[in-house]
């Protein structure tokens, strides 16, 4: 267990014994402890399946059945790239394309630097202005290759700012 984990078992206990008694506790508390902590660390697994009197693989079957949820850390930044219809008739997979081989990952994945996670949404509400894409909780439209290189290179100044 890595320290950093240990830390938010009292969170993650905590959300479990507020939630474990209502109905179909499981998927609210699993998001809850993703709202809380951003994931939901592994380690959390063991406790909920004893609170819910289920299995760690029941457990693990349905995070890994809802993309949602995540089971590493995010980095400081995440940027959702729409895969829905009006978007991908505007050139969203090439976007999409061109966003995995630029950060170097696949949907749900970080780069290697922890600064910025893809992520991939379906409609951003955004569709007369497609491909969008969300960078944190900023929609942005019109997204060619080169604007998302733009927007990747300014993530990672302000992340260095704040160093
Ligand atoms: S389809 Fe992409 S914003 Fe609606």
């Amino acid at each position: 267990m890595t320290a950093v984990n240990e830390q938010m078992l009292p969170l993650v206990r905590e959300v479990i014994s507020g939630l474990q008694h209502k109905p179909g506790a499981l998927l609210p508390i699993l998001h809850e402890i993703q709202n809380r902590l951003g994931y939901i660390p592994p380690e959390s697994v063991p406790l909920i399946a004893e609170a819910l009197n289920q299995s760690r693989a029941d457990i693990h079957g349905v995070i890994s059945f809802y993309h949602q949820f995540r089971s590493t850390a995010p980095g400081k930044h995440t940027i959702e790239v729409c895969r829905a219809e009006a978007c991908q008739s505007m050139g969203a997979r090439q976007l999409e394309a061109h966003a995995k081989a630029t950060l170097g990952v696949d949907y749900h994945g970080t780069t290697s630097d922890q600064n910025i996670t893809l992520e991939e949404v379906y409609c951003l509400g955004n569709c007369a202005c497609s491909p969008s894409v969300r960078i944190n909780d900023e929609i942005v439209g019109r997204v060619t290759p080169e604007k998302f290189d733009q927007l990747v290179d300014e993530l990672r100044s302000q992340t260095l700012e704040v160093h």
